[in-house]
């Protein structure tokens, strides 16, 4: 069943109060709810049937204002329960009987591990009690949750604890109390055996907050760095947005088994362990960046979505696509901002341009879904993120906080939509923006083709910018963007000129932004002596694929002289991409592989030059991923991608091995000396490291290996030791890479997280024979289906980023993934739903692959009973 955005209606009633009683049991739990309701004055006169959420609710008892109801006096669905209140205003109380210790689907109340806890948005608060469960309708809960004392010392919900005690029988309970009026999705209970570390913060208006991170005891060694972000992103909130925090305590509490990241639960955010424990010796530089990013997210979102939360969940951007902009520019204000926005544009560009082709394309506001569970995208979260980046490239930093100012004043405690935003945006800076509300209602990526006119005489330069976007489901034609274009003028000997415009008296600095509206549109700079090289999309100042005509030596000057740092890094790409583009078409053709020398004279020069920023060097020999090769294909050939890209990188190698090897030296050298640090200027230097040594492995030198099975086993991090380890596995070194598999399994068998990094090495890893691999690994006593990190680190690892093995030839990576997703449908849709993507990526191969992967759509649409999240996404992939 398809819901539609234009039937969206205020609800007939409303929740003032919600009062919750949980007992937990071992083989069930009871959940009694009161709620205070009264009906709806925006929804017009008399009192129509009341329709709650509920689904897989087992109803005990009913009483409506203390009279008991009977079977006569309600309707029981599998999904709804009816009934017709007597008075504007009324008490309903429910009991029901749940089980939350054989819920695999991970929503609702369920058991991770020994302990209970809960994911209710979007929809998961209708597996816990009888509820209005939709985001408009906010209510003031107060939770008492009861459980056996020595089990479940620890009894968490949202708000303030406001009394707790024992009962006969071993066990305990505790009141929580929010103040703050909220929806559903955001209630949260946590009952488990653990141990927190404390900390404090006080606010800018001196308010103390007590901060805790819960985690199961052997866990308590991996909290600081999660804790000291979360100070520092409370303190970046208060500054840059003027948002306080607003509860005397704020927890976070780890879990095993989660579906997504984390969650932003009023007062009691509950995360993917992932996401949360990291140390040094357990966690690589990109799972401490990963910490940082999502406690900053999660934070955030206590204003941008719990304070102003959405009015449905077709704006579910509106909080996420405008929190993953402000975690993005914490962790651009707290590192490095260049090496920042190459991360988001690289992922944004293999990962959501492929979304926004294929055949879940949806707007980052979307009109029409079956299962909202299937529309936390990344085109909701880092596209979303993107259109805000753009408002905030048209207004400015101030007129932007101005604007965001206004919407958290204007709006705070109300369930809104994005065209809310929108207005405030509007309002504070009185720029119009009506226009470039088509960012939120049409789907796909635009194209921007830009061509230049020299004329020498009249000493003008024309650039020419055409927009077009291709059609994406449901939507055939669209309308002009608004697209922001920030560029700048380069002259013969890289200096940026004076930025005027006809029509203008005076240049506006040298770095400006263009508004393209049009389909076509002409823009004319004056007073240019020379012909100059454009940089445009400064800083990717729109997701956009822009093409410009340069050639090779105009990227390699655009690589040496542009000032914009990430402009640099986009020449290289784009010239590894015509130089990879050019060995695709001769591995084609059969044709001996050539590389293009001015590859590795531009990537030698920049080894060689100790003044650059190590981080950037690192991103600038790190080839385009075959992953995004694939997606700027019009058909990709998954062996020629394969065999291009590698033999790039065995030639650079080659060519580049001393270099190489004085960088990579130099590095380990100082990681030997220096403890870890989780900053930015260590990142760097660990990335350049590792990044040089795999491409020194290729050489196949002994020294090398010697080096890299010392930093395997002397490196006291992660970042050092699972670099090691997978460069290992990626060689021919048959001997040292079993030892130091087994070595690492042996010492982490315990700690599930560096296991999961064990599958996932294995799982890359793209010599032949991938797919046996894996299923070798599945048998593994730490593997488990049932637990969405193991799926994600073997399987979905395997299914992403080994596309070699998993697009074999033979069809047996399809068959492999889809007999996984049946399996999975009936323990988590959710999960099941997401490791089916690469399938729907069908129409970017050949004949045969297309037909191979449509048939394993086709046989899990035949498999039996499929949940609503699968089923969404294969009959649309099918469509
Ligand atoms: N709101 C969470 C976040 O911060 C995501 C939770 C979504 N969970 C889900 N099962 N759909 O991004
Ligand atoms: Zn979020």
């Amino acid at each position: 069943k398809t819901i539609y955005l234009k039937d969206y209606q205020v609800p007939d009633y409303l929740i003032d109060e919600t009062h919750l009683t949980f007992e937990l049991f071992e083989d069930h739990s009871l959940v009694h709810a009161q709620l205070v309701m009264r009906r709806n004055p925006e929804a017009g006169a008399g009192l129509p049937t009341l329709v709650l959420d509920g689904q897989q609710l087992e109803l005990l008892d009913l009483k409506l204002d203390d009279r008991e109801l009977g079977e006569g006096d309600y309707t029981l669905t599998d999904s709804h329960l009816s009934l017709q209140p007597t008075q504007e205003r009324f008490v309903l109380d429910s009991s029901v009987r749940i089980h939350p210790e054989s819920n695999t689907a991970l929503e609702g109340l369920y058991k991770s591990g020994t302990m209970f806890c809960t994911q209710c948005e979007a929809e998961g608060f209708r597996k816990i009690t009888f509820y209005l469960d939709r985001p408009d309708v906010m209510s003031k809960f107060t939770t008492t949750v009861s459980a056996e004392q020595h089990a479940y010392p620890v009894l968490l919900s949202n708000g303030n604890p406001i009394a707790s005690g024992s009962e006969e029988g071993g066990r305990h309970w505790a009141t929580w109390e929010d103040p703050f009026k909220k929806p559903a999705y955001l209630f949260a209970l946590v009952a488990g055996d653990l141990w927190c570390v404390e900390d404090s913060f006080t606010t800018m208006s001196n308010r103390e907050v007590a901060l805790r991170i819960y985690v199961e005891p052997e866990n308590i060694d991996k909290v600081q760095h999660a804790m000291d972000s979360l100070k520092r992103s409370m303190k970046w909130d208060e500054e840059v947005y003027g948002r306080e925090y607003d509860l005397d305590i704020f927890m976070i509490v780890a879990v095993n088994d989660f579906n997504m990241g984390a969650m932003e639960n009023k007062g009691l955010n509950i995360f993917n362990s992932s996401c949360v424990l990291a140390k040094a010796e357990t966690a690589t530089d990109a799972a401490h960046q990963r910490v940082e990013a999502v406690v900053a997210h999660e934070y955030f979102h206590n204003w941008s979505g719990n304070r102003v939360t959405c009015r449905d969940w077709f704006q579910l951007s509106l909080k996420e696509g405008f929190t993953v902009f402000r975690d993005s520019e914490f962790s651009a204000d707290t590192h490095s901002r260049t090496v920042k926005r190459i991360e988001d544009v690289a992922y944004l560009r293999t990962h959501q341009f492929a979304e926004d082709a294929g055949p879940m394309a949806h707007p980052v506001r979307p009109d029409a879904y079956m299962e909202i569970s299937n529309f936390y995208t990344l085109t909701i979260y880092e596209k979303g993120s993107e259109v805000l980046r753009m408002i905030h490239t048209l207004l400015g930093p101030e007129l932007f906080r101005k604007g965001s100012d206004l919407y958290f004043e204007r709006h705070d405690g109300q369930a809104v939509t994005c065209d809310d935003f929108v207005k405030a945006m509007e309002n504070a800076s009185g720029i119009d923006l009506t226009q470039f509300k088509r960012w939120y209602t049409q789907a796909g990526t635009p194209r921007l083709a830009v061509s230049e006119a020299y004329d020498a005489a009249a000493q003008t330069y024309s650039l020419t910018f055409r927009q077009s976007c291709p059609a994406t489901p449901g939507q055939s034609e669209k309308l002009p963007f608004v697209i922001p274009v920030a560029l700048g003028l380069l002259d013969a000997q890289g200096n940026e000129l004076p930025l005027r415009l006809q029509g203008e008296s005076a240049a506006q600095g040298t770095d400006r932004v263009l508004s393209v509206t049009e389909a076509e549109q002409t823009f004319t700079f004056e007073g240019i002596a020379e012909k100059p090289l454009p940089s445009l999309l400064r800083g990717f100042s729109a997701p956009v694929k822009l093409q410009f005509p340069y050639d090779r030596d105009q990227l390699m000057f655009l690589m040496q002289h542009d000032s914009d740092g990430f402009n640099r890094w986009e020449s290289g790409q784009q010239l590894s991409v015509q130089v990879l583009q050019e060995l695709i078409g001769q591995h084609q053709r059969g044709e001996a592989l050539v590389l293009d020398q001015r590859l590795v004279a531009a990537l030698r020069t920049l080894l060689e030059d100790e003044s650059l920023d190590q981080a950037m060097v690192a991103e600038m020999l790190s080839l385009p991923g075959e992953a995004y090769l694939t997606e700027i294909s019009d058909v990709a050939d998954v062996e020629a991608i394969h065999a291009a890209r590698e033999f790039a990188r065995k030639e650079l190698s080659t060519a580049l091995f001393a270099p190489l090897w004085a960088r990579y030296q130099a590095n380990r050298d100082v990681s030997k000396a220096t403890p870890y640090v989780a900053e930015a200027a260590h990142f760097a230097r660990r990335s350049l490291q590792n990044i040089a040594l795999s491409y020194l492995m290729l050489s196949e030198k002994p020294e090398v290996l010697a080096a890299c099975v010392d930093q395997f086993e002397n490196a006291d991090n992660m970042t050092e030791r699972l670099s090691a380890l997978a460069v290992l596995v990626n060689s021919p070194f048959q001997e040292e890479q079993g030892k130091a598999l087994t070595m690492f399994a042996d010492f982490f068998k315990d700690d599930a997280l560096v296991m999961d990094q064990w599958f996932s090495v294995q799982a890359g890893c793209p010599l032949p024979g991938g797919l046996e691999r894996v299923h070798a690994l599945m048998q593994h006593e730490a593997f488990t289906l049932k637990n969405p990190n193991k799926v994600r680190a073997l399987i979905g690892a395997f299914a992403n980023q080994n596309l070699i093995n998993f697009h074999h030839a033979d069809g047996a990576g399809y068959r492999f993934l889809a007999d996984q997703v049946i399996t999975l449908n009936a323990l988590n849709p959710q999960i099941a739903s997401r490791l089916l993507a690469p399938l729907t990526r069908w129409r970017k191969y050949g004949a045969a692959r297309q037909a191979l992967m449509k048939a394993e759509l086709e046989r899990i649409l035949a498999s039996g009973e499929l949940s609503s999240d699968v089923y969404e996404v294969v009959s649309k992939s099918l469509a």
